[in-house]
């Protein structure tokens, strides 16, 4: 377990170098440098807030902040897909979802999609169970297979 987790924290600073604000441990699920774009993990520490990053991965031209957007759908009523609440201004490629959007037993959905050209790159459904930490690097990783 610590082995792999340094092995990922290891491999992802090797892919990322100083492009990763920190390095985010366990809330990370992984990065794929042959991938376009990508979430690479969500997390949530007590479960009533939960976060969301994502990589523009091999797609250089789509790193500008506002290229890539996150939607989300609850599962809960037939809601509307809509825009990710907050983007975290301090930190890159970043979603932060506050106590108002963030409902325990309840499934969402992220999309990641670039807006102009009406593109969906990834999408992923988790519970805020799911995702809560501290949590372990594999659970984290085969939800992320998973879902
Ligand atoms: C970004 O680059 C990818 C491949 O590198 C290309 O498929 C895509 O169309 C480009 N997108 C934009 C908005 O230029
Ligand atoms: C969550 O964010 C929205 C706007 O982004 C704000 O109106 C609301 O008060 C915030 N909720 C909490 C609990 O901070
Ligand atoms: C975006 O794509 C979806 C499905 O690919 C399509 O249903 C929708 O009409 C498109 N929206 C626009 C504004 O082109």
């Amino acid at each position: 377990m610590a082995y792999s987790l340094s092995l990922g924290l290891l491999y992802l600073g090797l892919l990322c170098g100083n492009r990763l604000v920190s390095a985010r441990g366990s809330e990370l699920f992984t990065a794929n440098p042959s991938r376009g774009p990508h979430f690479t993990g969500c997390r949530s520490r007590e479960q009533e807030t939960f976060r969301c990053w994502w990589s523009a991965g091999t797609f250089q031209n789509l790193t500008e902040p506002g290229a890539l957007r996150v939607f989300y759908q609850t599962k809960n009523a037939l809601s509307e897909w809509q825009e990710c609440p907050d983007y975290t201004r301090t930190v890159e490629n970043e979603c932060y979802f506050n106590k108002t959007y963030t409902q325990i037993w309840t499934s969402y959905c992220v999309q990641l999609r670039s807006v102009p050209q009406n593109i969906t790159y990834d999408e992923a459904c988790f519970t805020v169970e799911n995702i809560a930490g501290p949590g372990d690097w594999h659970t984290a990783v085969n939800l992320w297979f998973v879902y």
